[in-house]
């Protein structure tokens, strides 16, 4: 299935979705499309570097969400992408540009959802106090971070973990999970049924 992944930064989960797709021939996903929102970006880098096709689709030259989602619904539909992958993509889509994706857009998230929605997940959780956090891949609906789930892994909080310590046990995990989503979601293993709900079927 041809795979766009969207972007904000340094795609480091870009690269492990990179490094998935190449290290196996007969993978059943292709990236053929980097998008970013914003210009300069390392993921950017990462995506040429691996010979797939990049863009920028700056969200300040549009004057409105809506615009912003029709130029990048444009992109994905003009090269036939069939499977969406938000990675550390920080623009929040509006409706219809997600209900026109349903079913094939997935988002990662730094958190055992539904705990720790938004963009603080990382923080939020130490502050918490939490001793065992995560990572999520979902389905992307239009409420935020709330998506049927398709993939989980536990992180734990060690006692002396800061922001940067546990963010990289968190990356670590990410790396890990997203690949396999990405591998059961292009099979066809893993979809989202019209009850709203994750199913999964074949080998996973
Ligand atoms: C990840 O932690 C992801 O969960 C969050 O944004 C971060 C992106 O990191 N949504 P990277 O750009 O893939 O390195």
């Amino acid at each position: 299935r041809d795979v766009a992944v969207l972007i904000s930064g340094s795609g480091s989960n870009l690269q492990a979705l990179i490094d998935a797709v190449a290290a196996d021939p007969d993978h059943p996903a292709r990236i053929r499309l980097v998008i970013s929102n914003r210009p300069g970006v390392k993921g950017l880098d990462r995506a040429a570097a691996a010979g797939i096709e990049a863009i920028v689709i700056e969200h300040k030259h549009f004057h409105d969400r809506a615009g912003f989602d029709a130029a990048l619904d444009e992109a994905l539909r003009a090269r036939g992408i069939q499977l969406v992958c938000l990675a550390g993509f920080m623009r929040i889509l509006t409706a219809p540009f997600v209900e026109a994706w349903t079913g094939r857009m997935l988002n990662i998230h730094p958190s055992l959802l539904p705990a720790f929605k938004g963009a603080h997940a990382i923080d939020d959780a130490l502050a918490a106090g939490v001793r065992v956090t995560g990572v999520t891949v979902h389905y992307v609906v239009p409420e935020m971070d709330a998506g049927p789930i398709v993939i989980q892994a536990a992180v734990p909080v060690q006692p002396n973990d800061d922001a940067a310590s546990l963010a990289r046990r968190i990356h670590t995990a990410e790396h890990r999970i997203y690949p396999a989503a990405l591998r059961w979601a292009a099979a066809g293993h893993v979809s989202l049924g019209d009850d709203g709900r994750t199913r999964y079927s074949g080998p996973a």
